[in-house]
C-alpha cells in the first residue's frame, strides 16, 4: 500500500466529457448573442446531460415544490383551477424540464419555448410571476442537484449550469 494513491473518482465535470450534445440555433444572430452573453456553452450543455439523470430521480419533488409556491400566490392558483389542473401541470412541466437538461437545444426546443410563452401570455400570466416561479425552480433544482455532488467544483458547475439555462429560457419566453 505504501506509496498507493488514494483511488480518484472522476468529477462530473469530468464525466461530462463524453457527452454527445446538439446545440443547433440556425441562423438567429440575436439568439447566439444571447447565449453568447451569458455564455452558456456546450460545455454546460455537456454538465447538463451529464446531471439530467439526478433531476429525474427527483423530478415529482421539482414539480411539486414549484407548484406549491405558484398555488400560494391567490391569484395563479385561480388562474391554474380555471385553465387547467395541478396534475395535468405537473405533467408538462416534467416533460419541459427533463428537455432542458436533455443535451439538445435545437429548433424544435425553440419552438416549443415560444408556444409555451404565447399559452401564458394567453392565461394572463404576467411576468412578475413568471419571474418569480423562474426563481422558485432554480432554487428547488440547485438543492436536488447539488446535494448528489460531493464535489465542491461540480457544485459549483452546477449552479452555473442551472442558472444559465433558466436565464436561457426567460430570454426565450419574455421577449
Ligand atoms: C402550461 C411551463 C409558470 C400556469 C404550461 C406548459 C408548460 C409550462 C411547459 C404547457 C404548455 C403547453 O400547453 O404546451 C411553465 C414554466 C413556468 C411556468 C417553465 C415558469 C418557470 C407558470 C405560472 C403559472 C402557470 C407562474 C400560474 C398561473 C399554467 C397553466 C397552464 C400552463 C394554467 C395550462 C395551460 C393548458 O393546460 O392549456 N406551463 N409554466 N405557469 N401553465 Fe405554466
Amino acid at each position: 500500500l505504501m506509496g498507493k494513491k488514494p483511488a480518484k473518482h472522476p468529477t462530473w465535470m469530468e464525466m461530462a466529457g463524453q457527452e454527445k450534445v446538439v446545440v443547433d440555433v440556425g441562423h438567429d444572430s440575436n439568439l447566439i448573442k444571447q447565449m453568447k452573453m451569458i455564455s452558456l456553452t456546450e460545455e454546460e450543455i455537456r454538465f447538463a446531460k451529464a446531471v439530467r439523470k439526478v433531476v429525474e430521480q427527483n423530478i415529482d419533488l421539482i414539480v411539486s415544490t414549484f407548484y406549491q409556491t405558484v398555488l400560494d400566490v391567490e391569484q395563479l392558483r385561480k388562474i391554474i383551477e380555471t385553465n387547467s389542473t395541478v396534475e395535468r401541470l405537473k405533467r408538462t412541466l416534467q416533460g419541459h424540464l427533463l428537455e432542458m437538461f436533455s443535451g439538445r437545444i435545437d429548433s424544435k426546443f425553440l419552438l416549443k419555448r415560444t408556444r409555451v410563452a404565447e399559452v401564458h401570455v394567453r392565461l394572463g400570466v404576467e411576468p412578475k410571476w413568471y419571474i418569480g416561479a423562474f426563481q422558485n425552480l432554480q432554487d428547488v433544482l440547485i438543492d436536488v442537484v447539488c446535494e448528489q455532488l460531493p464535489d465542491v467544483r461540480d457544485q459549483r458547475k452546477a449552479v452555473a449550469t442551472i442558472t444559465k439555462l433558466l436565464t436561457f429560457e426567460q430570454q426565450l419566453v419574455l421577449e
